[in-house]
């Protein structure tokens, strides 16, 4: 079988965020976020009816974990700091919630494992959601000066910062699909929310350009920004209108943040067609300059599936949203059918490309990438593993087309596995299993290693994709 090598610097690594994973959700002063409060107004919206409570137990097993992390060859992994457990409600330090993140970046250091940070993963603190969340200019601020304790905090201890996750996605699963807490379908209110969180990246990096001109983070320190980019695809022999919608779907979806990632601009052609279709950006004097601050020093990409689009069959969906593109099923298309997502790797080298010619410069690491799988653990061996050949398929195709991309000259410096270890995942709680390890839920959360493990460790030591 044809093989493939990845550079010798390239990194391996893994990918979690607090609210799934911590738990302890009322725990040394944590205040609640937006999955504590729905799973104590709406348990039967999530899975099995499990709550954001106990996350996969981590705070409890962290030792445990990172021992797992570094057995494994691993050298980092993300997490994020959840808003509501390292400030009060009157936005001062926590105490114990920073003693918590001091304890596990010490812990992840003695093993060797450098923490990135992430300051935002879609967990909004409640007291700030109820006073109108991004769609308010106070909730932007209160995050900026979030952001600035955190730095001045952690700022000799960590070096590698992000300010948000897939910002695209909370405004549309809260504001737009309707899948997730206050389930609107409302896209003016949507786009509110997609520009409050792009001012509010571009604060939290001027923050930390300012901690850093101030000393207080490490000289190495850099900040970047993770998104779900993913190249739009349409059909082989596309009409005008599903070209169109394209351009929408990767202006929307991808350019609108690698522009303020590398330019410190929103894309002239989106905003343009938005405004013909009534749209209005909630602009405020003075935020051509704060969108100014977004550019970063490098990125994340998420990677798990491609954008396929068409031309919308209709202008408007049924409650008046505007529609730009309607989801195309690419008849070639592997599914992962548990989640319904294609498995496409190439995707990821196409990204890689795109990055290449149309943001030269911009340096990129693969944040998350990996397979859920509903019912996983029926077929095990006789040492009870689980048998999950079809996770080392797809991620071995997946840093195949990885290593082509670098070979060609993409600025793809490592690779992070989401999820390590099984974790709580939203609305879907544990019904996807995406780890290399898996969390016994009737077992007190014990975790054991699926048999992919053992291949990731070799891959990792030898940096062969085979
Ligand atoms: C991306 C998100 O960052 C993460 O929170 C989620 O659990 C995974 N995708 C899997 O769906």
């Amino acid at each position: 079988m044809r093989h493939y090598t990845l550079p010798e610097d390239f990194f391996f690594g893994a990918a979690m965020s607090g609210p799934q994973t911590e738990g302890a959700w009322r725990i040394g002063g944590k205040l609640e976020n937006m999955w504590d409060t729905w799973s104590n107004e709406s348990i039967d919206a999530f899975h099995n009816r499990v709550g954001s409570y106990v996350g996969n137990d981590f705070m409890a097993r962290y030792r445990g974990d990172l021992d797992i992390m570094a057995d494994l060859g691993l050298t980092s992994f993300r997490t994020s700091i959840q808003w509501s457990r390292l400030l009060d409600a009157n936005g001062e330090l926590n105490p114990q919630g920073a003693a918590w993140y001091h304890r596990l970046f010490a812990a992840a250091a003695d093993r060797g494992l450098e923490v990135f940070v992430n300051l935002y993963h879609f967990d909004m603190p409640t007291y700030l959601f109820r006073r109108g969340g991004w769609e308010s200019r106070e909730v932007v601020e209160a995050y900026a000066r979030y952001a600035q304790i955190a730095f001045r905090e952690f700022g000799d201890e960590i070096r590698t910062w992000f300010t948000f996750n897939e910002p695209i996605v909370e405004p549309e699963q809260r504001y737009m699909t309707g899948v997730w807490y206050p389930q609107l379908h409302d896209f003016s209110r949507s786009l509110t929310v997609r520009y409050n969180i792009s001012i509010a990246h571009c604060l939290a990096t001027e923050r930390f350009r300012q901690a850093q001109a101030k000393g207080e983070m490490r000289d190495d320190a850099r900040i970047g920004l993770i998104n779900c980019f993913s190249p739009s695809y349409t059909k082989d022999d596309p009409s005008e209108a599903d070209l169109e919608a394209v351009r929408m779907n990767d202006g929307l979806n991808n350019r609108w943040w690698l522009d303020i990632v590398r330019d410190g601009t929103l894309p002239a052609d989106v905003i343009e067609t938005l405004e013909q279709r009534g749209q209005r950006l909630p602009h405020r004097p003075g935020d051509a300059q704060i969108l100014q601050l977004g550019p970063v020093d490098w990125l994340g990409c998420n990677y798990y599936q491609p954008s396929r689009v068409q031309a919308p069959d209709a202008p408007t969906d049924s409650y008046g949203n505007p529609r730009f593109a309607d989801a195309y099923v690419w008849p070639e298309a592997r599914m992962n059918t548990s989640r319904g997502w294609e498995i496409y790797p190439k995707g990821i080298y196409d990204f890689g490309m795109k990055c290449k010619r149309d943001y030269p410069g911009l340096e990129f690491f693969i944040s998350e990438n990996g397979i859920g799988i509903e019912g996983e653990g029926r077929e095990r061996g006789g040492d009870g593993r689980i048998e999950d050949s079809y996770r080392v398929e797809f991620v071995r195709d997946h840093l195949a087309w990885i290593a082509r991309a670098i070979d060609e000259g993409a600025a793809c410096r490592g690779y992070h596995y989401w999820a390590l270890i099984d974790n709580w995942s939203w609305a879907n709680a544990f019904k996807n299993r995406y780890g290399f390890i898996e969390v016994d839920l009737t077992q007190g959360y014990a975790r054991r290693a699926k048999r992919s493990a053992d291949w990731l460790k070799e891959v990792v030591a030898t940096h062969i994709v085979r």
